[in-house]
């Protein structure tokens, strides 16, 4: 008969669901390793602490997992030759490319803004999304983060093509002790093994 222990030894949690990783993943371009896309605040927008952890299925923290996000920036433009959306400025202080590894907890964080939502097609809009690409020891996931109440959450086909969009679905709050308007979020991700 299973124990406490052995019960908390085999929990198994939800394995965050993969996305695709979109036209967009830079190109020529190298990510930051300063946990810094903001260029010490001075982009456009909202910054976003975006902090979480990189998870096995059974619970343990994954250390030394490689995490890259990249994304559009606070006018929903990505800093990338393909990206047509040219009635959305570039912002120079902006880089929408990072790179970092996890800590002996799993732990990572960056300092960001919120992206826009940006037109994907004519007449179809993507909702305001972080891409992410989490590289461990067995396995990588390529996924995709959404905000809470986000325009277009509900129509886009990556976002409900997800077996739980709702893992995918963070809801930043004010970032107490940092500059004016900053949020806070965290966003963990599972993996199976690590
Ligand atoms: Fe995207």
């Amino acid at each position: 008969m299973a124990d406490a222990a052995t019960a908390e030894r085999t929990t198994t949690l939800p394995r965050t669901p993969p996305q695709i990783l979109g036209p967009f993943y830079p190109f020529m371009h190298t990510p930051t390793d300063s946990g810094d896309l903001t260029g010490g605040g001075k982009a456009k927008g909202t910054i976003l602490y975006l902090s979480g952890r990189i998870l096995a299925a059974d619970g343990q923290p994954v250390a030394g997992a490689k995490v890259e996000i990249w994304q559009a920036n606070a006018a929903g433009r990505y800093a990338h030759p393909n990206d047509d959306n040219v009635g959305a400025p570039i912002d120079e202080k902006f880089n929408g490319f990072a790179v970092t590894t996890t800590d002996g907890q799993g732990r990572y964080a960056f300092k960001t803004v919120r992206p826009a939502a940006y037109p994907a097609a004519p007449g179809r809009w993507r909702p305001a999304h972080i891409h992410f690409s989490v590289t461990a020891k067995y396995e990588q996931l390529v996924t995709q983060m959404y905000f809470k109440g986000g325009e277009y959450n509900e129509t886009d086909s990556w976002l409900n093509s997800a077996s739980r969009k709702d893992l995918l679905i963070t809801d930043p709050k004010p970032a107490d002790g940092k500059e004016p308007g900053a949020q806070a979020v965290t966003f963990d991700i599972v993996l199976t093994r690590g």
